[in-house]
């Protein structure tokens, strides 16, 4: 089964416990909660407050994706606000083995994720210590950016390499999926798929999210 992981950065904020009711009923697996400190990606969203404010009002599960410099200074407040998942970024992690074991540590799923320009080579060692592989198809920072089609290959290569060392991974893909794009990366290997402005940028959350399964499903039939 694919996963779909609603983020929540093209969702309206204004009422965001509303939008989060939205797409747990139209049943997406996962709450994609996209942190972004203005300095390793150009834009500035949300920090563990407002994922503390909004953990009582969903069962969903809160897939963080940090695109912050120094992820190690607020593993701890992340996860004790109610993040399930933790992703942090190859780019900035001069240690990323102990990053991942301290996530681990604190009983949350550890993540790793790579920029469109990072090959999945440097994913090779960290592989059977992480939970999660995050693959961007857009360069992080911004919603509705067109897919990068080069993402499919990095896919299938992580793909191949986790059927040896690590069976289990979730295999993520972020950026640009909509229901052109859905298709190939699930044919690539993906199985969890992140979409922000397909799913909150139309006008029916619900039917967005059904799209996206069914393409899913489809490509894996
Ligand atoms: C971008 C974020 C994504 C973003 C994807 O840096 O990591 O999660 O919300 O947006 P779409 O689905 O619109 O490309
Ligand atoms: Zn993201």
């Amino acid at each position: 089964m694919v996963k779909i992981a609603p983020s929540v950065l093209s969702a309206d904020f204004s009422i965001l416990r509303e939008q989060v009711s939205l797409v747990e009923t139209a049943g997406a697996d996962w709450l994609h909660l996209d942190v972004m400190d203005g300095h390793f990606v150009p834009n500035i969203t949300f920090g563990p407050p407002v994922i503390k404010a909004l953990r009582p009002h969903t069962k969903l599960p809160f897939d963080t994706h940090l695109m912050i410099e120094d992820p190690d200074r607020f593993i701890e407040d992340f996860r004790s606000a109610g993040s399930d998942s933790i992703t942090v970024h190859f780019e900035v992690c001069r240690h990323l083995h102990r990053t991942v074991q301290r996530i681990k540590d604190l009983g949350g799923k550890a993540g790793v994720c790579i920029n469109p320009a990072t090959p999945v080579a440097a994913l090779r060692n960290i592989l059977p210590d992480v939970d999660l592989v995050l693959i961007m198809s857009v360069n992080p920072g911004f919603g509705g950016q067109k897919f990068i089609p080069g993402s499919v290959e990095k896919l299938r290569s992580v793909a191949d390499e986790m059927k040896q060392r690590n069976p289990d991974l979730y295999l993520e893909v972020d950026g640009g999926i909509d229901d052109d794009t859905a298709a190939s990366v699930v044919a690539a290997g993906a199985n969890v798929l992140v979409a922000g402005s397909y799913i909150f940028g139309g006008r029916d959350i619900k039917s967005a999210v059904q799209r996206l399964r069914s393409k899913a499903q489809q490509a894996l039939s």
